[in-house]
């Protein structure tokens, strides 16, 4: 029966990944997958984790099952981080969450809760928006719209492109958002471009699904979730998916979160309850680990302040190595790629065609996606003057 089944290319980034690490070349560099990956080209857990976990290990007991609905101190820990403290909508009681398999999990889980409610919902995608967002929604039957949203000309947002689409968005659907550091272009709306989507969806009675998986890598945690929490505090009800595997680096533990923010107490509980129903049909329980480390560095003082900090140096990495790019690749090429410096967190599209970005992978091993999206994190001191002299060369080429 199972032999109809035909094999299938593999993801096209981690198939990029896969080629560059079988590539010989001693100066290759990987800007592929969206890890973040430190000066000796590292992806590096964080020491807060790491004496989250030496804890753990000392105390855990059992391995019996979490509760359907994940760690209660992860939730707490995560609906402050995310919402911050003073949220009007958390002491009002109208939020609840789930811990989830990582974003993708969390995503998948809101899919779920969206279908419940409105069967094959239409669900509004920004264009460009993370490849995955399709699948992951779409397998649970929702159907999708785009928006306009990256403006490669300017090499950021065209927001009144963005409105004149969303105009479309009706009572019933969802607008899916990235809540920062968008992923793949790294153009970032303004707060008041957040206000005016706030306006429209209060007017037009859509339900705004805020992807957030790099809180904290843009501008800092409470500047990267303004946009989001100015939502919260307009509309009464927001669905949000926030991951733990960048801002924690906790990846390959899976962890991560839905929150329902909703009309009132009542409905948020019965929210939660729908969404453990929706688990159940999935993958049952959530994974332990990684949830727990979060909590303790989410809850304990000290862990949390060296955290911050940790992440804090993150961020400043990024954005210097953004600054260092600029006027590299400005060096190498004579044009003006300022727009890297404007954008937040790990991604950005250089502005090369297909195949210039085919020809650095070629003739230089230099790995990006084919969009020319690269991984800012995946740039060292080691190869960035490789990967702006590569670049001149290619574009030099035509
Ligand atoms: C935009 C976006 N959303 C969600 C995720 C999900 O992350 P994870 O499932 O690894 O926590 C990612 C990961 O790359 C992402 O880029």
């Amino acid at each position: 029966m199972l032999e109809c089944l035909p094999q299938v290319p593999e993801d096209s980034i981690l198939g990029l990944a896969a080629a560059c690490r079988a590539d010989p070349n001693p100066r290759k560099v990987d800007l592929t997958v969206g890890i973040y990956m430190n000066e000796e080209g590292l992806c590096p857990v964080f020491d807060a984790i790491r004496l989250a976990q030496d804890a753990l290990v000392q105390e855990e007991r059992t391995k019996a099952y979490m509760p359907p609905a994940g760690d209660p101190g992860f939730n707490s820990g995560m609906q402050q981080l995310v919402l911050g403290l003073g949220s009007p909508a958390l002491l009002d009681g109208r939020v609840s969450s789930i811990q989830t398999p990582g974003g993708c999990g969390a995503l998948r889980v809101g899919a779920e809760i969206i279908n419940a409610a409105a069967p094959g919902a239409r669900v509004w995608v920004s264009d460009p928006t993370w490849p995955v967002h399709i699948p992951l929604l779409g397998s649970v039957g929702l159907q999708f719209a785009t928006y306009r949203y990256y403006d490669p000309a300017s090499h950021g947002v065209n927001f009144d492109a963005l409105v004149e689409d969303l105009k479309g968005a009706r009572h019933g659907d969802v607008v899916l958002l990235h809540g920062c550091c968008h992923n793949p272009c790294g153009a970032d709306l303004s707060l008041e471009q957040w206000a005016q989507i706030a306006d429209m969806a209060d007017h037009q009675g859509f339900l705004p699904f805020i992807d957030i998986a790099y809180q904290g890598l843009g501008d800092g945690l409470d500047a990267d979730a303004a946009g989001l929490r100015l939502l919260v505090e307009r509309l009464p009800e927001v669905l949000i998916a926030a991951s733990c595997s960048k801002n924690m680096g906790l990846y390959r533990e899976r962890t991560g979160a839905t929150l329902f923010v909703s009309a009132n107490p009542a409905s948020a509980a019965a929210l939660r309850t729908q969404a453990q129903v929706a688990a159940r049909r999935i993958y049952s329980m959530p994974p332990a680990h990684g949830a727990l480390l979060a909590a303790r560095v989410l809850q304990d003082e000290a862990l949390n302040a060296n955290w911050r900090n940790e992440l804090e140096a993150m961020c400043w990495r990024i954005n210097g190595l953004r600054t260092s790019l600029v006027s590299k690749l400005e060096q190498c090429t004579g044009r003006d790629f300022g727009f890297i410096e404007r954008e937040k967190g790990m991604f950005s599209f250089l502005g090369l065609s297909a195949d210039q970005a085919l020809a650095l992978r070629e003739q230089y091993s230099v790995y990006m996606l084919d969009s020319s999206r690269i991984n800012v994190a995946g740039i060292n001191g080691a190869n960035i003057d490789y990967l702006a002299e590569s670049v001149g060369k290619v574009l030099q080429a035509g």
